[in-house]
């Protein structure tokens, strides 16, 4: 597969022009930082480098290869990860002081793009499991009920894979929304590597019209690489309008280079990586499911129910730190393990001896219960965001309405969002997610 925007750029530093450009480094690493050989490739939109906004040139090109490798619509590509995507996104299929049904599990990219858009967010809350808020169930009856509830949505939006893993019935909602005429945005900031197993199931694949993908997060892609997936045509050419009104007028080359060759390394043997990778992380999940409980998840992470072996979770990822293993994520209940292409046998061996080393005590360990909890709303989630605020402690935040939570990222899920009204409850769940100050509304 081609890399055009990598071929420009080598090229342009092989020409070696003097470069009367920004940025500022002119190519050139002054501090003699370990950066230094990145320096030369992180250029600008010079003549003939394309813009990422009104891309029609190395850019288009390289983002219908990866919708080609996708197998979308259309793809575009973002510098400022999924959260860029998740703005574009909502803009497009909702507008300002649209209507979304969303499932409640999501990431605080989403409540932020709500506050910007002043959607009306009608919240549908998972079934809560393994004691988390992170994830839960959601049947695509719960779905059908929120369409109908009320006022029809402009979207349905969800979470899939969340942030432990869990896969939702992304087929069966999409199916739903498209019955009652509703476009299904998702949120696979988690799952780039879905269209790349042996089964599509990437939410484009599965029914989607819209959703975006972290390449950074699961795909050999620098730290801000996303893709804006668009599954339904009607949605196509409105992307990049919608993305220039949040995004930085100056995405990161580097990034765009990455994402570049991310198409070429998926075309030539890295979807073969992808797959081995999962089925080595299968084995070991099976041999390791003697000792621990490993949640069902996408085929890239482990998700240990650290609870349920008598432990906590930070605990267990504390012992795996100390045989040097840092993992994603730790909190009270879960530990979640990153997996990656990248990653071959070596890596899962010395999971496996680190993760057979740890003694566990296996004292039964209460799991938090989250039946029922949802917050009253008082005003709307832009209403409050943009409020005058002060910054309190939760524990004088009873009865108070909240301007904002610091949501600590990750894994960025909100347990109270802008303009809900805390209470006993809230204030005991956001200190269990070592949460002990808030912005309430003065
Ligand atoms: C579920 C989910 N959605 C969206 C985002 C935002 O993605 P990005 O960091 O690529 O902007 C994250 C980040 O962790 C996430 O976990």
């Amino acid at each position: 597969m081609t890399t055009p925007i990598c071929d420009f750029v080598q090229k342009y530093i092989f020409e070696n022009p003097l470069r009367l450009h920004m940025p500022g480094h002119k190519g050139r690493d002054i501090f003699g930082t370990p950066l230094s050989a990145a320096y030369p490739y992180d250029i600008t939109e010079i003549k003939g480098a394309d813009s990422l906004f009104e891309a029609s040139g190395i850019i288009a090109e390289s983002e219908k290869n990866a919708a080609s490798l996708f197998h979308t619509a259309e793809t575009v590509y973002s510098a400022g990860g999924s959260t860029l995507c998740i703005q574009a996104m909502l803009d497009m299929v909702c507008g300002a002081g649209g209507r979304v049904a969303a499932v409640r599990n999501c990431h605080r990219a989403f409540v932020n793009a709500a506050a910007l858009l002043d959607l009306d967010v009608l919240w549908v809350y998972p079934e809560y499991e393994g004691g988390s808020l992170l994830s839960g169930r959601v049947t695509v009856e719960m779905a059908e009920n929120a369409i109908l509830s009320g006022e029809k949505p402009d979207c349905f939006y969800m979470t899939s894979p969340d942030y432990l893993g869990k896969i939702y019935d992304v087929r069966g909602i999409a199916e739903v929304c498209h019955k009652h005429g509703v476009p299904l945005i998702v949120d696979n900031a988690h799952g780039a590597h879905l269209a790349f197993l042996s089964e599509n199931i990437h939410p484009i694949a599965l029914g989607a019209d819209l959703c975006c993908d972290s390449g950074h997060k699961m795909l050999p892609v620098l730290t801000g690489g996303a893709y804006l997936h668009i599954g339904n045509p009607k949605f196509a050419g409105m992307a990049k309008a919608a993305m220039s009104r949040y995004g930085s007028t100056s995405p990161s080359y580097l990034i765009l280079q990455s994402l570049d060759m991310c198409n070429k390394y998926l075309s030539e043997g890295g979807i073969k990586q992808i797959r081995s990778a999962a089925n080595m992380l299968n084995c070991l999940k099976k041999e390791l499911s003697a000792v621990y409980r490993i949640e069902e998840t996408e085929p890239l992470r482990m998700t240990v129910s650290a609870l349920e072996c008598g432990l906590y979770g930070h605990q267990l990822a504390d012992i795996l730190r100390e045989s040097g293993i840092e993992c994603e994520y730790a909190d009270e209940t879960h530990v979640v393990l990153l997996f990656s292409p990248v990653f071959g046998k070596a890596e899962i061996d010395r999971l496996k001896a680190a993760m057979k080393s740890v003694r566990m005590p296996r004292i039964l360990l209460q799991s938090p219960k989250y039946e029922g909890y949802a917050p009253k709303k008082a005003m709307s989630i832009r209403q409050a965001a943009f409020a005058p605020s002060e910054n309190i402690s939760v524990d004088d935040a009873e009865g108070k309405i909240c301007s904002g939570v610091r949501t600590a990222c990750p894994p960025g899920v909100a347990v109270i969002v802008s303009g809900e009204v805390i209470d006993k409850e809230t204030i005991k769940i956001l200190k269990r997610y070592s949460i002990f100050d808030v912005n309430v509304v003065k």
